[in-house]
């Protein structure tokens, strides 16, 4: 190490800017499996995975084997340039990997935000149209288009605008906190029906390019919308031309038990994005889609300098060997199982819990000041993630008000581990008083 915590906290404090902020004040100094040590020795479990990004665990034998090899071949030439194998056959394995019977291509980038960029281009070139309809609690990336498809004000879009034009929201399925005031299933799906008013006091479907969606509201909440919801929105779109995009960039990857959530749902979006746990840590997004619409782009009109990085694309391999060999879907679903059980009992015994919700491994607590006014609880939400930390368990909240709990640890995750981490999240709802 070339600094100890003092002196990193000084030169961070002094060289970083503020806006790059980072939520804990630990430094990290080794990650495996599903836990991290920093320079302390301090060891962590670690549900966070990086945002999302760590399916297949920290520093996973196969990635790092795959990723060093490669160094030692090339790191660069630029794919635009002088293309190379890795991208190929990883845009094979997203081809074949995703479900639905359409013909379909890929292409990459670094970021997610870039992705979402990539879609809309897309998007707009194949329809020749310009509107995008996106939703109340998305999240998109921090980039111009990003953020102006992003929901949440603070701290995304405050003081960055102006904003891209041609974007139109409209409310997402919360059924927890019905848009609509209404209570599922009586409701018939109202929300999904409610595009329709949309695009006749909104947003003309002659100008209407695309609908863009995360199939479970990450940064917002980790909101998961009925069965019926993705088929209505996907018929509506079709009836009118409108391109489904689906933002899988948290979701995919394994993440729900399915190799991209949208299975759940039976749905086949015209372009998906994905990033994230696609390269285990290393900068690498996509978007796949069908290919017609994919190739209605001129070449060079998207890609970069980065775009399918050989080091990356050789990550995004190795993770689709991992999750092949270890069963990790299957076994993303058997801990998803357990996970849900484990917070099941939490809401039993603590009112703090309104709403226990998810799909598979991925999974949320909604915390609430009383069960009857559902009003948010953000004060007592980061109390549980900071004593979390101080007991060695990282956890991360997400929501529009900053009250959900969300769980994203690696599908490597044992069960010993997963017991470990229930026992320190149940000993932090017991510190914060509310039972
Ligand atoms: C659904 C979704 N879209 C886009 C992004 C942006 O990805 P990135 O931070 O890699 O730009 C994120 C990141 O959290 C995300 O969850």
């Amino acid at each position: 190490m070339k600094g100890n915590q003092e002196e990193l906290t000084m030169m961070h404090q002094k060289y970083l800017a503020k806006g790059f902020a980072s939520t804990r004040s630990c430094y990290v100094k080794k990650a495996l499996g599903s836990l991290v040590w920093d320079i302390n020795d301090k060891e962590y479990l670690d549900f966070a995975g990086g945002i999302a990004v760590m399916n297949v665990g920290h520093s996973h034998p196969t990635v790092v084997a795959a990723v060093k090899a490669q160094a030692e071949k090339f790191m660069h030439t630029c794919f635009m340039v002088l293309p190379y194998e890795s991208p190929v056959l990883l845009a094979k394995k997203l081809c074949q990997g995703m479900a639905g019977t359409c013909e379909k291509k890929v292409m990459f980038a670094n970021s997610g935000a870039e992705a979402v960029e990539n879609a809309v281009k897309i998007a707009r070139t194949y329809t020749r149209k310009t509107g995008i309809i996106a939703f109340e609690g998305g999240f998109h990336g921090r980039t111009l288009m990003g953020m102006s498809l992003t929901s949440k004000v603070k701290p995304y879009k405050l003081g960055f605008g102006p904003f891209a034009p041609e974007v139109y929201r409209i409310p997402y399925a919360y059924c927890y906190r019905c848009p609509f005031g209404k209570s599922y299933p009586d409701c018939n799906v109202r929300c999904a029906d409610h595009l329709e008013e949309v695009l006749i006091s909104h947003v003309a479907p002659e100008n209407c390019a695309a609908l863009i969606i995360e199939p479970i509201a990450g940064e917002g909440g980790y909101i998961v919308p009925p069965l019926e919801y993705f088929p209505k929105l996907a018929a509506i779109c079709e009836r009118h031309g409108i391109l489904l995009i689906a933002d899988e960039i948290q979701t995919g990857m394994g993440r729900t038990g399915t190799l991209f959530a949208m299975e759940h749902w039976g749905v086949e979006p015209d372009l998906t994005t994905t990033a994230k746990s696609l390269a285990a840590g290393l900068p690498l997004s996509g978007v796949v889609g069908r290919a017609a619409i994919m190739d209605s782009v001129h070449p060079g009109g998207i890609g970069g300098t980065y775009g399918a990085n050989p080091l990356a694309c050789e990550a995004g391999l190795a993770v689709f060997e991992v999750i092949e060999q270890e069963n990790l879907l299957e076994r993303g679903v058997a801990l998803g199982e357990k996970l849900h059980a484990g917070l099941k009992a939490l809401e039993q015994e603590f009112s703090l819990i309104g709403d226990v919700r998810g799909v598979g491994p991925l999974a949320a607590l909604e915390l609430v000041k009383d069960r009857g006014s559902k009003t948010p609880a953000p004060q007592e939400t980061i109390a549980i993630t900071d004593h979390c930390f101080d007991q060695g368990l990282i956890l991360l909240a997400c929501g529009t008000y900053g009250n959900v709990l969300r769980f994203m640890m690696p599908l490597i995750t044992t069960d010993p581990q997963l017991e470990k981490g229930l026992a320190i999240l149940k000993n932090a709802f017991i510190s914060v008083g509310k039972r």
